[in-house]
C-alpha cells in the first residue's frame, strides 16, 4: 500500500515541484492502521495530508504521507429540524458541501469552494463568510496514532478558534481524523451579513443561491489552484490591541476591522499588504495575487526559497510599517 519516492507537485495546491520519501492511500480505518504499524516498522515519520491545499514544502518530505480515500456518508435524524451527518475524511471539502447542499442541509453553504478535504476541516477549522466549521462540526472521529484505537471526541473539547484546534496545538500528530460529523439544519438558517454576501445573494434567499453567490465571489478574489498554485490566504488576520489599533487608526482612519471582544480586534492582512502595495508584486516565480494580496500564487517555477522570502518581507514590511506582526496560515513542511 505504500509507494517510494512519490512526486508530489500536483498533489498540493501550491504546485512547487517536490517529493516525499513515501505515500499511502486509505480507504478505511483498518488499512490506516496496518499502514501506520509498517511506518513505525521502519521508523518512517508520518502525516496525513488532504488535497495539500494549506501546505509549502520547503524540502522532500523525508516521511510518509497519510492521504485518507475514506468517503463513506451516514446520516442520523435529529429531530424535524436537525440532521447529523458523518462524513468520511476523504470526501473533498466542496463535493461534500455540494452533496449537503443538493439534500437540502443548511450550515456549510457558506463554506462552498474552499479547497480541501472534510478530514482537513476539523484540524483547520475552515471558515468564510460569517461561518466557521466549527459553526457546526458536533463531534470528530480519529485514530490514536500510539495506540492505533478509535475515538470520538466531541467539537466543545476541541478548542476551536479562528484556524486553529487542538490538532495543530497540543495534540499535533497524537491524531488522525478519520471522519466528522455535523449537525445540520433541515430548515433555512443563513448566515449573509459579511462583506457583499447578502447583496450578491439578493432578496430571495435559497441554500442552492448561496452557495452559487459563494462560489461566484470566490472565483473573482481568489485563484484557481488548478490554473494557478496557491495555499489560499497566506497569512492570517492578525488580532491586535484595541489601543493599537486606536493609535493606527488616528494615522489610518480607513483601516477595517472586526470586533473580536473588549479588548482586541482583528484587521484584514489583505488591507495591510495592499496598503502597502504588494499587489503584484513577485519574488522569482512566487507573487503576490493582484485580486486579494492575503495570497501568495505560483507563477509558474516558483521554488519554495521564493515564497518563503517574500512571506517574509511582506511580514517585515507589515512590522515596519505598523507594527503589527503577521503570521502564516500555510504550515511550512520541512
Ligand atoms: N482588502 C483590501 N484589499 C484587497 C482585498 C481585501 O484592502 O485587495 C481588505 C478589505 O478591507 C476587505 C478585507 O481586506 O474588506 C477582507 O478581505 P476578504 O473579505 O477578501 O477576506 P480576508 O480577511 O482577506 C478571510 C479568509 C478567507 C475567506 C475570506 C471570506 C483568513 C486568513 N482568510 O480573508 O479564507 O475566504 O475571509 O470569509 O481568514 C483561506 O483561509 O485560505 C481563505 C481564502
Amino acid at each position: 500500500m505504500i509507494q517510494e519516492n512519490v512526486d508530489i507537485t500536483s498533489r498540493h495546491t501550491f504546485g512547487i515541484a517536490t517529493q516525499a520519501q513515501a505515500w499511502a492511500d486509505y480507504n478505511s480505518v483498518d488499512e490506516l492502521r496496518q499502514i501506520i504499524l509498517e511506518a513505525k516498522e521502519r521508523n518512517l515519520p508520518i502525516m496525513p495530508i488532504g488535497e495539500g491545499s494549506n501546505l509549502l514544502f520547503v524540502k522532500k518530505y523525508e516521511g510518509l504521507l497519510l492521504h485518507s480515500a475514506i468517503t463513506t456518508l451516514n446520516t442520523t435524524p435529529v429531530d424535524n429540524n436537525e440532521i447529523l451527518v458523518h462524513a468520511g475524511s476523504g470526501w473533498i471539502w466542496d463535493d461534500f458541501v455540494a452533496h449537503c447542499v443538493a439534500q437540502g442541509w443548511y450550515g456549510i453553504e457558506n463554506l462552498s469552494y474552499i479547497p480541501g478535504t472534510v478530514g482537513a476541516s476539523a484540524v483547520q477549522n475552515v471558515g468564510a463568510y460569517g461561518v466557521e466549521a466549527c459553526d457546526v462540526i458536533e463531534s470528530v472521529s480519529l485514530l490514536a496514532t500510539d495506540t492505533l484505537k478509535e475515538c470520538t471526541i466531541k467539537a466543545s473539547e476541541c478548542n476551536y478558534g479562528y484556524r486553529t484546534s487542538l490538532f495543530k496545538s497540543e495534540w499535533r500528530g497524537m491524531y488522525i481524523v478519520t471522519g466528522v460529523t455535523f449537525r445540520l439544519s433541515l430548515t433555512p438558517r443563513y448566515t449573509l451579513d459579511y462583506g457583499n454576501l447578502r447583496q450578491v445573494v439578493g432578496d430571495t434567499p435559497t441554500l442552492q443561491g448561496v452557495r452559487d453567490a459563494v462560489i461566484e465571489i470566490r472565483r473573482k478574489k481568489l485563484p484557481e489552484p488548478s490554473v494557478l498554485g496557491s495555499a489560499g490566504s497566506f497569512f492570517v488576520n492578525p488580532v491586535i490591541g484595541r489601543e493599537h489599533y486606536q493609535k493606527l487608526l488616528e494615522k489610518y482612519p480607513e483601516m477595517p476591522h472586526y470586533e473580536v471582544n473588549d479588548e482586541q480586534v482583528k484587521v484584514p492582512a489583505a488591507w495591510l499588504i495592499d496598503h502597502l502595495g504588494w499587489k503584484g508584486k513577485s519574488l522569482g516565480g512566487a507573487m503576490v495575487y493582484e485580486q486579494q494580496p492575503l495570497v501568495i500564487v505560483n507563477t509558474g517555477n516558483a521554488k519554495p526559497g521564493h515564497v518563503v522570502q517574500l512571506a517574509q518581507d511582506i511580514a517585515f514590511s507589515v512590522f515596519e510599517n505598523f507594527g503589527i506582526i503577521i503570521t502564516p496560515e500555510v504550515n511550512y513542511v520541512y
